[in-house]
């Protein structure tokens, strides 16, 4: 017995949802192909248990999928402290820290998540790595001011080796912009071994990054759907 990759996806997402989320919270949405289970579990638990929550979304995709099963929505300026926000990742260390940004939405899933008591990250089991790199290959990704593209990508790999690239987007002759108007560069083939804290400090302190996706030291746990249909808790 072996489970797909969409079933392990669904049982961390319901499982977290079930141990993390109660009566009267305001609950971060992050954005993926794992969190719509998380919706999905909540509405049902909305409609089974009288459940009452509050949404905040980290997305347009997170936005619209709230807005699909009918969940109340509300911002960060109305309630600028979250009980629980929770997400899924490109890539979850031994340490609990992450790569976050495959699907683009880094800069509102930060902001929101920085904003929750608690991070929950639910993910299937390609997602649990004891190194950053070690699983997922697509790059760290970088949301960047347009007008600095360049410069930036050229300054990442003058200082910290690697392979750094502009995405560009499928349908489209162009790069991807982001739900916030900027671009996104995915820093590849970079060593392994690099201090992730300082390196996502310094980046920070560089005009025109506006934000990385490595979430170092924020997730509070994940919750991995496993292949024999268990699941792994990770704090
Ligand atoms: C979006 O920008 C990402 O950070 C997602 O949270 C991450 O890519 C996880 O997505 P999946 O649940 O689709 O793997």
């Amino acid at each position: 017995f072996v489970m797909s990759l969409q079933e392990a996806k669904k049982i961390a997402a319901r499982q977290a949802v079930d141990e993390h989320v109660q009566s009267g919270n305001l609950v971060g949405i992050g954005s993926g192909s794992t969190v719509i289970f998380a919706v999905e579990r909540l509405a049902e638990r909305v409609k089974k248990e009288d459940l009452k929550v509050q949404c905040v979304p980290t997305s347009f995709q997170a936005r619209e999928l709230v807005i699909k099963h009918q969940l109340p929505l509300t911002d960060l300026n109305i309630n600028p402290l979250l009980d629980v926000c929770i997400d899924g990742a490109d890539e979850v260390d031994s340490n609990l820290n992450l790569i976050k940004g495959g699907g683009g939405c880094l800069l509102q899933e930060k902001i929101v998540a920085s904003c929750s008591k608690k991070l929950i990250i639910i993910a299937d089991y390609t997602k649990n790595s004891s190194k950053l790199g070690d699983q997922y290959k697509k790059g760290i990704p970088i949301e960047v001011s347009p007008m600095v593209y360049v410069p930036i990508q050229k300054k990442i790999e003058r200082l910290y080796g690697g392979k750094v690239e502009l995405r560009m987007a499928v349908m489209k002759a162009g790069p991807v912009i982001t739900d916030n108007g900027n671009f996104i560069l995915d820093w590849k083939e970079f060593n392994q071994d690099h201090d992730w804290k300082k390196i996502n400090t310094d980046l920070l302190l560089t005009p025109g990054i506006v934000e990385t996706g490595l979430f170092i030291g924020m997730a509070t746990k994940a919750y991995f759907g496993l292949k024999d249909g268990s699941i792994k808790k990770q704090e």
